[in-house]
């Protein structure tokens, strides 16, 4: 069944149409609505950040296109078969992977669809930490029912992180890198991160939802003067690095454009095209590391492979090859 058009995209495709100014009164025909009621959209269509321009007795024109990633924009660009057909957008929600999570329990066509938040009041970090999410960050969740082996759930993560780091190196060209697990680096601060929720039985995956946190447009001195002396490692944010703000519509087009095409290499090529990928794209292998699980040091050595299961192979200074499955790690270049 084809989706209705919401208001703004009917508003949207009459401006697109029209190369000049559209009066009002045409407007108000086409969608069937009063002149007040045209006059409220606009305003509306620019607080979404559109430049629509409006010539006293002539009308209105679309001058700019919004760089917000608003779902009836991320339909309208994306090129993918599956994710993001269905976009849930929130200017504020507790947590994107909540929603998520909930969909994905009462959905059963949920495959793909993502939830997007301008801003997150409880934003959810791996190992139960909090995510500070404020505005102009790109707070999203992937709802995937994937049809790979209950196995295959580790490398999950790993395919998001591969297709953030992509995302971010083609839409900004700054010099992403990967750290295991899977957080997103600029210059050896932390730019963007990944979190996991399963819902599995003992041979099948119910539902996977992929959060993805990327610092696009914030100010990360502000962030990490927030969580103070709960900072793991020092971060930045894109907006930082560029000087300018990134273009989040386009951003978030990448993302999820990369999450499918990583997610579909991992069903039909495995575990091994993705670690390669992901070894590709990480500068951590090869240096010494120190592996943190509460708080505390368990091993000291130097960072050798990453195992086909996503696991960090260690080679430690006391305890010989240790394989690590989780916990955060502090490289030392
Ligand atoms: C990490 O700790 O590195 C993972 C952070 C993941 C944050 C994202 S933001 C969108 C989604 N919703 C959440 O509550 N968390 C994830």
């Amino acid at each position: 069944m084809p989706r209705t058009s919401s208001r703004p995209e009917q508003f949207l495709s009459i401006l697109r149409s029209e190369p000049g100014y559209i009066s009002g009164q045409d407007i108000a025909e086409k969608v069937g609505i009063s002149g007040s009621a045209v006059w409220k959209q606009i305003r509306r269509l620019r607080e979404y950040g559109y430049a629509i321009e409006s010539l006293h007795g002539t009308g209105y024109r679309l001058a700019g296109q919004t760089d917000l990633p608003l779902p009836w924009e991320l339909t309208r660009m994306l090129t993918t078969s599956f994710v993001g057909k269905r976009v849930i957008y929130r200017e504020v929600a507790d947590s994107t992977q909540s929603l998520a999570m909930a969909l994905a329990e009462k959905d059963q066509s949920s495959h793909g669809a993502v939830v997007i938040a301008e801003q997150q009041e409880s934003g959810r970090g791996r190992l139960k930490r909090k995510w500070l999410s404020p505005k102009g960050g790109l707070w999203l969740s992937v709802v995937l029912k994937p049809r790979i082996p209950v196995s295959g759930i580790t490398l999950l993560p790993f395919v998001a992180a591969l297709a953030v780091c992509a995302a971010i190196r083609e839409g900004t060209k700054l010099d992403a890198r990967l750290k295991w697990p899977n957080d997103v680096m600029i210059a050896g601060k932390k730019v963007a991160g990944i979190l996991l929720n399963v819902s599995a039985e003992a041979q099948q995956i119910n539902y996977a939802v992929i959060g993805i946190g990327v610092n696009a447009n914030v100010d990360s001195s502000a962030i990490a003067s927030r969580l103070g002396s709960k900072l793991l490692q020092q971060i930045t944010s894109i907006r930082d690095e560029l000087g300018r703000d990134a273009n989040r519509l386009q951003l978030a087009t990448l993302v999820l454009e990369k999450i499918e095409s990583c997610y579909l290499e991992l069903e039909q090529k495995g575990a091994r095209a993705i670690i390669q990928a992901w070894k590709k794209n990480s500068d951590m292998l090869g240096h010494r590391v120190a592996v943190m699980q509460n708080g505390r040091t368990i091993h000291q050595g130097v960072a050798a492979d990453v195992n086909e299961d996503g696991s960090l192979l260690i080679h430690t200074d006391s305890s010989g090859d240790v394989s690590v499955v989780s916990g955060d790690i502090h490289v030392r270049y």
